[in-house]
């Protein structure tokens, strides 16, 4: 089986974070959503794997390389414009040729065992089947309805009023029968070729479509709540490992990681929490639930329940809670020219002070 990750398109829910990074490389515990997902896709069996890139083609391909430290063959297959998610398949016809093949979103998390997924998928062996979990609000996904036997029946995608709680997941398995299916569909409501109306066209011409559902912890990571939901739920397994250096006026406190060259200092770090490589925490407060990359610094500050990208850095800043903290960001109380904030924000940043 091949696999097919999706690490193109546009991420306009994350901005500004994807402004200035593919959403796929997004820190979750200081490792990038797409790392999650390219182990996954070994889990799965898959070895030979196409990434569909955008404009982002640069960056994916410096993480993600020729994919040996996975343990994968990568392929890299250029989208010049976010056509949708069937519209890669269409892309990536000559590397897939008559094999079945696993589609994968490069954004989307799946955390726990995902082999029986696979498994199932290769005992069964319908047409398409499609990796399901529950939604309480189902409005922003592709949502499944099923006959009595599990049989896939219809699937639509984003409607207004869901019909079923059962969502796609963003991982596909598909046979060779769903090329003609991308071949036949048109544009969607949103101007895409969705993969929604190429499972939907299977469907509709008889050909057996299953759903597997997944038992794990599940969140597409396409919002900035959902990175700090899903940075909350990674963390919850780390153990602690000290690499760097913990002066004995600090504290730790839970799981706790400090990576190599990072510094603790004067500081109390509760875990779970994560520090980068190369970060000074002097005179600070982190955690719990707390991802801070690395090469960051952060002084006289009190940092939870947050993502701290690389470079970033913190400065005499209290209560900074449920935040996401881009690269090489800035924070540090105002007070020039009389100011009581002063900010240089970028286009779609959002900011929350207190009054
Ligand atoms: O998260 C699961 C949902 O993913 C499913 O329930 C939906 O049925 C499915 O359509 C998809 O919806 P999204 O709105 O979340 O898709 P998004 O546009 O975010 O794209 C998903 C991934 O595919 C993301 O990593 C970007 C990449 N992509 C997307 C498009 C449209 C591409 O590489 N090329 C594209 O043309």
């Amino acid at each position: 089986m091949k696999a097919l990750v999706l690490a193109g398109g546009s991420g306009t829910r994350l901005r500004p974070i994807s402004y200035t990074m593919p959403k796929q490389l997004v820190p979750v515990a200081n490792r990038p959503v797409l790392e999650y997902a390219l182990e996954n896709v070994r889990e799965l069996g898959a070895t030979d794997v196409g990434i569909i890139v955008g404009d982002w083609a640069r960056e994916i391909a410096a993480v993600v390389g020729d994919g040996s430290r996975f343990g994968l063959r990568t392929r890299y297959i250029r989208q010049e414009r976010p056509l949708g998610l069937a519209h890669c398949i269409r892309l990536a016809r000559s590397f897939l040729g008559d094999d079945d093949f696993v589609l994968y979103l490069g954004d989307v998390m799946l955390h726990g065992d995902v082999r029986p997924l696979a498994d199932d998928f290769l005992r069964r062996r319908p047409a398409a089947q499609l990796v399901v979990a529950r939604a309480a609000d189902p409005r922003s996904f592709g949502v499944v309805e099923t006959d009595a036997d599990g049989a896939v029946r219809r699937m639509v995608e984003k409607p207004e009023e869901p019909r079923s709680d059962m969502v796609a997941t963003g991982v596909y398995f598909f046979t060779p029968a769903v090329h003609e299916a991308v071949a036949a569909i048109g544009p969607g409501a949103r101007g895409e070729l969705e993969v929604t109306d190429a499972v939907q066209w299977l469907v509709d011409r008889g050909l057996p479509v299953g759903v597997c559902e997944f038992g794990g912890y599940w969140k597409d990571t396409g919002r900035a709540e959902d990175v700090l939901e899903c940075n909350r739920r990674l963390l919850h397994g780390v153990r602690t490992r000290i690499a760097g250096e913990v002066d004995p006026d600090s504290e730790l406190v839970g799981p706790v990681v400090v990576e190599r060259g990072a510094r603790v200092v004067r500081s109390r770090v509760e875990g779970p929490a994560v520090i980068g490589a190369g970060t000074v925490v002097a005179d600070s407060r982190v955690g719990p639930y707390t991802s801070i990359g690395e090469n960051c610094t952060l002084r006289a500050s009190e940092v939870s329940d947050s993502v701290v990208f690389a470079a970033a850095s913190i400065r005499a800043v209290a209560g900074l809670h449920g935040s996401l903290i881009g690269r090489g960001a800035c924070v540090a109380p105002g007070g020039r020219d009389g100011a009581r904030h002063r900010l240089v924000v970028g286009d779609h940043a959002r900011v929350e002070i207190a009054a």
